[in-house]
């Protein structure tokens, strides 16, 4: 809604930004780092691996100097589970604590709150040997003691926590949790479990950072894209309702209410691939609850009815990645009214205003933006600077979004651009770059990886030394 005025962005709001350990470190085997399931990967080989990446590992205290001069209150980024505990569990690898704890110590001197993702994809390889990871219950307790050991070691520094990245996301993603495609009912049963143990896991993760990081918050990283009903028809606003529980708040609801959703739980139950929930699973997510929200904005998308009919029957699963259509639910259909990034992803600020509100009104926990970025590609002008007027577009209309949502009472910790520098896109390699800091590599030629700062980067500079007065 529009408001005479409007109020200004709390004092101790955190105007942060992010990375994950996979996407920028690069040293994929120094220093006694073990595989994850990121590195044995097997990808299109037009993209770049992730062995350098942004280099970061021998950049980081040049990456922390231009955090500091942006003028970051926050940093986010994840620690590589495997450079701790190579196998995933067993012996800790001193080297990698001595990493983290440098990189932790950089950022305290520099006046910046570490965020820490305690698992953004990268999950040991050895665990997938040793037992098929996820989707074994001894992955329970192994996320549980290195998560231990990442409180005990690091929380004294360290008071922002992130259980899990993308969760909602993972358990669709047979690569992610070291299955091979195979029968896609197969995988989506097993997504489902992993899922249960993953969310038991985060419920101890909470325990177990209340109890050994004196102050500390914790809390997930979901991904969040805004849904609506592509139409006015009855039949879209249901089938919009069923795609909020089915893709938005299933893992929410369990992080925070201790439960299956009703459309979630049905959902399951009519397929087959409802997880053993054994005594106590869910008593223990109801008792352990979150501190905040966090999650990952950065599309919406619109929805419609998707009836039944001859060739499409109920618990024909039609998904892979995503469930982007499924029969007897929903679809997703392109939205006319949004423009889109150069990989289709529909650019949407008011959706992201309505998430905000959305998600407090669910949940009334104060929410954390982890990631919100601009995915392009980019090439420096003749001055060497990259010109990138359209992030800066995108990025100060999300946080008037995010401005507007606090106006109507939303609660608010912070908000984390994605990326701080460029790092290698998820899907697309260095071709699509997110930073404010310009990463001098293409996707297979190294160059000399040094550090340039993007028009963006002064845009956010100054927007922290206004607290926001300029959005
Ligand atoms: C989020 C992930 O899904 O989206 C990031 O947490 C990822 O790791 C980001 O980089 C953008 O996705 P992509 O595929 O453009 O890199």
């Amino acid at each position: 809604m529009e408001t005479k005025n409007i109020r200004p962005f709390p004092k101790n709001f955190l105007w942060g930004s992010a990375t994950a350990a996979f996407q920028c470190e690069g040293a994929a085997h120094e220093d006694g780092k073990g595989l994850s399931v990121m590195d044995v990967r097997k990808q299109d080989p037009s993209i770049c691996n992730y062995e350098v990446a942004s280099d970061h590992y021998h950049h980081y205290k040049e990456d922390v100097a231009l955090m500091k001069e942006c003028g970051l209150k926050a940093y986010r980024f994840s620690i590589a589970w495997t450079r701790i505990f190579p196998q995933g569990n067993g012996a800790v690898n001193q080297k990698g604590v001595d990493f983290y704890n440098a990189l932790i110590d950089e950022l305290i001197a520099a006046g910046i709150e570490p965020i820490v993702t305690l698992y953004h994809f990268e999950y040991p390889q050895g665990l997938i040997e040793q037992y098929g990871g996820w989707l074994d219950r001894r992955s329970i307790d192994d996320y549980v003691s290195y998560a231990e050991f990442c409180f005990k070691t690091f929380g004294d520094r360290v008071k922002y926590w992130l259980t899990i990245n993308e969760q909602d996301h993972v358990v669709h993603m047979p690569f992610r949790l070291g299955l091979s495609e195979g029968d896609i009912h197969e995988t989506e049963k097993a997504g489902f479990l992993a899922n249960h143990h993953m969310c038991v896991a985060a419920a101890r993760a909470f325990k177990a950072c209340h109890e050994l990081v004196k102050d500390g918050k914790i809390g997930p990283a979901v991904c969040f894209d805004m849904l609506y009903p592509t139409s006015n028809r009855p039949a879209d606003a249901l089938a919009w309702l069923d795609a909020m529980d089915l893709r938005n708040y299933y893992v929410l609801d369990m992080n925070v209410h201790g439960e299956y959703n009703g459309t979630f739980r049905r959902y399951l139950e009519d397929r087959g691939m409802m997880p053993p929930i054994l005594p106590g699973d869910m008593e223990l997510m109801r008792e352990n609850r979150p501190d905040f929200i966090g999650f990952n904005y950065y599309a919406s998308k619109s929805i419609s009815a998707f009836p039944t009919d001859e060739n499409n029957k109920i618990g024909d699963i039609a998904i892979k990645l995503l469930p982007d259509r499924e029969a007897g639910i929903y679809q997703v259909v392109k939205n006319q009214n949004l423009s889109a990034t150069l990989w289709g992803w529909e650019i949407d600020d008011i959706g992201l205003e309505s998430v905000c509100r959305l998600l407090w009104d669910r949940y009334r926990l104060p929410l954390l933006i982890t990631e919100n970025g601009f995915g392009n590609k980019e090439t420096p002008d003749e001055n060497g600077m990259v010109i990138d007027d359209d992030r800066i577009d995108y990025l100060s209309r999300h946080l008037l979004a995010v401005k507007k949502a606090m106006n109507v009472g939303v609660g608010f910790l912070g908000y984390c651009t994605w990326s701080f520098m460029d790092i290698v896109s998820g899907h697309s390699g260095f071709s699509k770059r997110y930073g404010l800091v310009r990463v001098n590599r293409e996707e297979h030629e190294l160059k000399d990886l040094s550090r340039s700062k993007k028009k963006s980067f002064y845009w956010y500079q100054e927007t922290i030394r206004q607290n926001g007065d300029n959005i």
